[in-house]
């Protein structure tokens, strides 16, 4: 017998049972291709990314709000605190108004006829239906609620959205609705939710329109850009981990990564890259394109700590089934924890990581990790060594 044994468990998976829990089959009958990914994806998740004081980032892309996922796992795992925040595409959250405004949304068909719906007044997102009105009651929603004086002036994306969810919160008490948005739960539990394209959705459009009239409100990009990377910095200068959970890929995916070569390349501290990758997805690695580089590319970006990289996730399946099921599981197997509530510690996180910059930044060329290594290693064996100048 050849040695694989004592390296490798067996591939001999119980027969699936009337009855069984959905960890269990998850445990016991996804062994192998994506489905081995997808259990190995549940056990990182919960044995590691939400271990402890661990902080975890979540991307959203591709239209999971409109099917659903909002109210069925995104907001049951906020609620868990197994999220501590978030950058989604800004389509993602439009379509989460819908269900906090308590409007409907149908299990159609893709195999309708397409000019019949426009026709109709239908919108349809592949399968997913609803009337025309939902996004117009949706959009005079959003414009009505910016012309609120706290709108008046330039924010960070998250410090919008907390605003935009608190409106959405009441919204929800008034129609006697919970636990239905993405947003109103975010503002609930202290989750910051940034866009990584303000205005590349409804919502941006909306605002946009208002700022024709008199709004006053602008989203700042470089708050966001610095803020995502504070919160990243205030997990790891603190001794916790950092993890992303990646649906999808696309911008919001890259927005979450480079905070970590914002903080080391750009800023100058000494960082190791997020802890923990995990990203579920469709996107191929081999057109070198963002939403599918595997955290291998990561790492050599700096974006991932090398010594986890066995630990990273990729499992090529649709978030529609990937989400509900890593859900499910983390929920069965581990405890809920307190939420962190990092939106309430946004100034002093920005303020850490301020400082740390001034610290160790500099307009001029930083240089090279290695070189500082090179350095340091000639220095041992008893050459000159230049001090790193920051
Ligand atoms: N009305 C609106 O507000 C509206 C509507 C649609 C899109 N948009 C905007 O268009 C942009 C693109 O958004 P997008 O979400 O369509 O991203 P996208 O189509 O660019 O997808 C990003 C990545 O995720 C992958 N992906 C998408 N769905 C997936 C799934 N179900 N499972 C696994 N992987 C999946 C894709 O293959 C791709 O690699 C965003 O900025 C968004 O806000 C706005």
């Amino acid at each position: 017998m050849s040695s694989l044994n004592k390296k490798f468990p067996r591939l001999l998976p119980e027969p699936i049972r009337k009855g069984m829990k959905v960890a269990d089959l998850i445990d016991t009958a996804f062994k192998a291709y994506n489905g081995g990914r997808l259990a190995e994806a549940c056990r990182l998740f919960t044995g590691k990314m939400i271990a402890g004081e661990g902080v975890v980032g979540m991307s959203l892309t591709g239209a999971l709000t409109p099917a659903g996922l909002g109210r069925s796992a995104i907001v049951p795992l906020l609620k868990a605190g197994f999220v501590d925040w978030i950058i989604s595409t800004g389509a993602n959250l439009y379509h989460d108004l819908h269900y906090g405004l308590g409007m409907h949304l149908y299990a159609g068909s893709p195999f309708l006829n397409d000019v019949d719906l426009r026709r109709d007044g239908i919108i349809r997102i592949y399968d997913v239906l609803f009337d025309y009105d939902v996004l117009l009651d949706t959009d005079a929603f959003v414009r009505h609620v910016i012309q609120g004086s706290e709108f008046q002036r330039t924010m960070g994306s998250d410090e919008f959205h907390h605003l935009l969810g608190k409106y959405v919160a009441e919204r929800e008490r008034t129609l006697g609705i919970k636990e239905t948005s993405v947003l109103s739960a975010a503002y609930q539990y202290g989750v910051p939710v940034f866009t990584s394209s303000p205005g590349d959705s409804s919502i941006g459009m909306n605002v946009a329109a208002m700022a024709l009239r008199d709004s006053k409100l602008l989203i700042d990009v470089n708050r966001d850009v610095n803020q995502t990377a504070a919160i990243v910095y205030g997990a790891k200068s603190g001794g916790a981990t950092s993890s992303v959970f990646i649906l999808g890929g696309g911008s919001p995916k890259n927005f979450m990564l480079q905070t970590e070569p914002q903080i080391q390349e750009v800023m100058g501290i000494e960082e190791r890259g997020h802890d923990y990758f995990l990203q579920c997805t469709d996107a191929r690695p081999d057109t070198g394109g963002l939403s599918g580089a595997t955290p291998g590319e990561a790492v050599s970006w700096g974006k991932i700590d090398p010594e986890n990289l066995p630990d990273c996730v990729v499992c090529y399946a649709d978030s529609t089934i990937t989400l509900p099921l890593i859900t499910a599981y983390a929920l069965s197997k581990a405890a809920p924890r307190k939420p962190k509530r990092l939106y309430a510690r946004r100034e002093a996180l920005y303020a850490k990581l301020r400082e740390q910059y001034f610290k160790h930044g500099q307009v001029a060329k930083i240089e090279h990790r290695t070189d500082i290594e090179k350095k340091a290693k000639r220095g041992r064996s008893g050459r000159s060594v230049t001090g790193t100048k920051r």
